[in-house]
């Protein structure tokens, strides 16, 4: 089965099953304190400049963390309407900081200083939550990617007025693959305080880090990565997966291809009269409406999800194993489904 619902339905790529096999062969340090971590911590610090990292199981895992790092319970989370903290994570953040979230709507899965500005007026007001963190995802839940220059002028923004930025980097790398820069200008040079790298949807079998660059923000990150119960005694097996994902280009590798392949899906499907694609195809993901009856024969297929229950909204994902040809025929069967006597 090849599926276009999320690029974690795709399987582990090769290097890195064979790091996970390679760091089979002896005994290491418990907790994090192993070679293969302290390599990957390495390999972290030469991308991003100083930076401390801890490692996590999951995205849900990293973002609490991160979150953790930023928040007194006190305080509230600026997010989306869309952000994955916010819809995904069965209330996770909010639970594990006590913090409230403030989920803005936002057509394109961005947010700008003009949308939070107003928030600010509660600043100082002991009846109010007081804003303190900015949380974006980049790339963006709705398949955007934010420019160098959106990302400077909410960070500056958020930095001016007290708070901090969190982003979720679940896609980090479709999104700085996109942007045809390196991590640090993408990150840290920006202004980002803390971030949570993905791995799972970019070829890992498991693993997620939370990359704090912040020196106010590093202070109590371990006992939160515990008490989340993120830290892996045998933590070596998720170091040597990002030690291959992040030597040799791996990441860019897996990342620039799955956005190619979306870039290929909307192009051969751009000139099918009865679809619309409905959002700016940035990175590795594809929106769009198609005839409704067309949809749930298509997803016996190819499984993939309806974003948008009321407006029929479909989300296709491609992968770092999306080939053309998986590409070619999904976009024949879409053909024939919608109108088989034109296939
Ligand atoms: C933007 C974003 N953040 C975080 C995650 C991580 O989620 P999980 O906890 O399932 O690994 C995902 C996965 O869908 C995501 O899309």
């Amino acid at each position: 089965m090849k599926a276009f619902a999320s690029d974690n339905y795709s399987g582990i790529h090769p290097e890195i099953l064979d790091a996970i096999q390679h760091a089979n062969n002896s005994h290491e340090i418990s907790y994090g304190a192993d070679s293969f971590t302290n390599r990957a911590n390495q390999l972290f610090e030469s991308l991003f400049g100083p930076v401390k990292v801890l490692y996590a199981f999951n995205g849900t895992g990293a973002n609490v963390i991160a979150l953790k790092c930023c928040t007194l319970p006190f305080h509230s989370i600026v997010c989306t309407d869309s952000a994955h903290i916010h819809v995904d994570e069965c209330g996770a953040p909010t639970q594990s900081t006590g913090c409230t979230l403030i989920p803005l709507p936002s057509h394109d899965g961005k947010l700008t200083p003009e949308l939070i500005r107003p928030l600010l007026k509660t600043k100082g007001n002991v009846h109010h939550n007081q804003p303190k963190v900015i949380s974006i995802s980049q790339s963006t839940e709705l398949g955007t990617v934010y420019s160098l220059q959106e990302l400077k002028f909410l960070c500056d923004f958020a930095h001016t007025n007290d708070m901090y930025v969190h982003l979720d980097g679940a896609r980090i790398s479709n999104a700085v693959a996109a942007l045809e820069v390196n991590f640090k200008t993408a990150t840290v040079d920006c202004g980002i305080d803390i971030m949570s790298f993905g791995g799972t949807k970019n070829g890992l079998m498991i693993g997620e880090a939370v990359l704090i660059f912040n020196a106010e923000l590093k202070k109590n990150a371990e006992f939160y990565q515990k008490q989340s119960a993120q830290l892996f005694s045998k933590n070596r097996f998720i170091a040597a997966q990002f030690i291959a994902l992040l030597s040799n280009d791996l990441w860019f590798r897996m990342a620039f291809h799955a956005n190619q392949m979306a870039h290929l899906l909307a192009s051969e499907i751009s000139f099918i009269p009865e679809i619309k694609i409905t959002r700016p195809v940035d990175a590795n993901a594809v929106f769009a409406i198609i005839p409704e009856k067309a949809i749930e024969p298509l997803q016996k297929i190819y499984p993939f999800y309806i974003w948008d229950e009321n407006t029929m909204e479909l989300r296709w994902m491609c992968s770092f194993d999306t080939t053309t040809e998986d590409i070619m025929n999904f976009v024949s069967a879409l053909k024939h489904i919608i109108d088989p006597s034109r296939t």
